[in-house]
């Protein structure tokens, strides 16, 4: 089931309690624009209109180590649904974003829903994508125009939102299925598309930040860096970003 609003705070916030009042897998909350769309380290997604912002809820059937790689699955699908739609080659930024050239152009933030077992024992995770489509630059605060990008900035016309969310959609289901059956095919065309690869990185966990190469995405969806003294780190959280 689609549910479509003009403009609400946040399609993961709306999907969460939709989850929480028992809401089939597969229903998708949609927004044209959103008031206070989530990103992750709690900050704040702009979503002018023009974008397309959509929630999907699932009940993966993965073992719990496994969860963790829906982010990079949900990754690899934006990439892919870009390919075939468009010809593009965007590139994924560990864990999830989607960046065409030195640009973002879709950021993505799973979230995993407490359920204390009413629904059975399959977990409910939200997924939640934000891809610029039909904005322009304009459209977003002047301090983010120069490190993101559009749609229609590349292709210099609109896109159709609504054919677009379906190809992602069906594309995300296809993608969580494989990390039920060959999760390592899913994370072996993931590493294809790696933004970080091999280049100089730097991470940061709360205030502490340490300088490396990327190494590449671990078995276990983790991101292995080599750090200046040579040793090798895999990174499960904080914010890993390139150094220049
Ligand atoms: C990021 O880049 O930090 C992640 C952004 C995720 C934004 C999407 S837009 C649709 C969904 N609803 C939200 O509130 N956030 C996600």
């Amino acid at each position: 089931m689609n549910i479509y609003y003009e403009q609400t705070d946040s399609t993961n916030r709306i999907a969460r309690e939709l989850a929480l009042a028992g809401r089939p897998a597969g229903t998708v909350v949609q927004a044209g624009r959103q008031s206070a769309g989530r990103g992750q380290y709690g900050r704040t997604f702009d979503s002018p209109v023009g974008g397309l912002y959509f929630s999907l809820l699932l009940h993966p059937d993965l073992p719990l180590e496994r969860l963790s790689l829906i982010t990079l699955a949900a990754g690899l699908s934006c990439r892919d649904v870009l390919h075939q739609c468009f010809n593009l080659d965007p590139l994924i930024k560990w864990p999830n974003d989607i960046y065409l050239g030195d640009k973002k152009i879709a950021g993505i933030l799973c979230e995993q829903v407490p359920m204390n077992h009413l629904h059975g024992s399959l977990p409910v995770v939200v997924i939640g994508i934000g891809l610029n489509v039909n904005s322009q630059l304009v459209d977003f605060p002047v301090e983010i125009q120069p490190i993101v990008t559009t749609l229609r900035e590349h292709l210099h016309a609109e896109v159709d939102i609504s054919a677009l969310l379906a190809q992602l959609v069906a594309t995300i289901i296809k993608n969580v299925d494989l990390l039920g059956t060959d999760p390592q095919s899913m994370l072996g065309q993931w590493q294809q598309w790696d933004y970080l690869l091999s280049r100089a990185v730097v991470h940061t966990a709360g205030t502490v930040s340490r300088s490396g190469i990327g190494l590449g995405v671990t078995p276990q969806g983790q991101y292995r860096v080599l750090d200046d003294q040579g040793r090798e780190h895999d990174i499960i959280g904080g914010q890993l970003r390139p150094l220049t």
